[in-house]
């Protein structure tokens, strides 16, 4: 039987939020902001393990107390310079442990994606088990989108019809996942090196709950979600 392993690339520098300390370890709701998915992903209990991938020059992860993780979680120094490389680095060393086989599902989550639930991760697994290809958590698109040209005045209104913004876990099998990133350049997600094989990954109706902390207001809202969460 397959297993599902979580993989976490945490080697990004999240220049975007203006801060010295990367992203994925500022303060969150008492915690550093990778703790909160580590935590949804480590108490599910189909996932088996959880890799995190740090920069080879991270000198906080240590900083803080990762104990109540320590069962299911891994940590693995080979970041690259993006995020492919980050994510492919890390599938390399994970086959290495030897605890990795080629049909296992990998579901590979953003470190910036804190509110990420349980019940949108067992939506993904259920969904997707029994999949040929895999597929990832998206929403479908609510704004109207607008094309700009370079002095920031419309050109075109696109269509938002059957367009998606995708979310991460992306979950594919080990041996396709690798096979695809060591194929491709400049993608952002691990979904389009799998379509970049020719295949079509399946889209996951998610929330937007799940979103990506990106810019220095994102926080506040993280805050409020997890909060209102862990009241609950
Ligand atoms: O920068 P962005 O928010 O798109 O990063 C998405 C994820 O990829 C983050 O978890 C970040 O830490 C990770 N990443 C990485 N290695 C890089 C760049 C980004 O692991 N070189």
């Amino acid at each position: 039987m397959s297993k599902f392993f979580a993989l976490i690339p945490a080697a990004g520098s999240g220049s975007r939020m203006g801060n010295e300390l990367p992203k994925q370890y500022l303060s969150l709701a008492n915690q550093p902001m990778i703790y909160h998915a580590l935590k949804t992903l480590c108490q599910t209990p189909e996932i088996a393990r959880v890799f995190i991938v740090l920069a080879p020059s991270d000198h906080d992860w240590h900083q803080y107390d990762w104990s109540e993780f320590a069962e299911k979680l891994i940590v693995l120094n080979c970041g690259g310079a993006t995020r492919a490389e980050s994510v492919l680095n890390g599938l390399v060393v994970a086959q290495g442990e030897c605890i990795v086989d080629a049909n296992d599902w990998i579901l590979v989550h953003d470190a910036a994606r804190p509110c990420l639930s349980s019940s949108q991760l067992e939506k993904l697994i259920n969904e997707l088990a029994d999949d040929e290809v895999g597929g990832l958590l998206a929403i479908p698109v609510a704004d109207t989108l607008k094309r700009s040209n370079a002095d920031t005045r419309i050109q075109q209104t696109e269509s938002r019809e059957n367009l998606w913004q995708a979310q991460t876990p992306q979950m594919f099998r080990y041996e396709l996942l690798s096979k695809a990133l060591t194929n491709t350049i400049n993608i952002t997600d691990d979904a389009s090196a799998v379509e970049a094989l020719g295949l079509q990954p399946k889209l996951v109706h998610s929330d937007a709950y799940n979103f990506k902390v990106t810019y220095p207001q994102d926080l506040a809202l993280a805050e409020l979600i997890l909060k209102h969460r862990n009241a609950q």
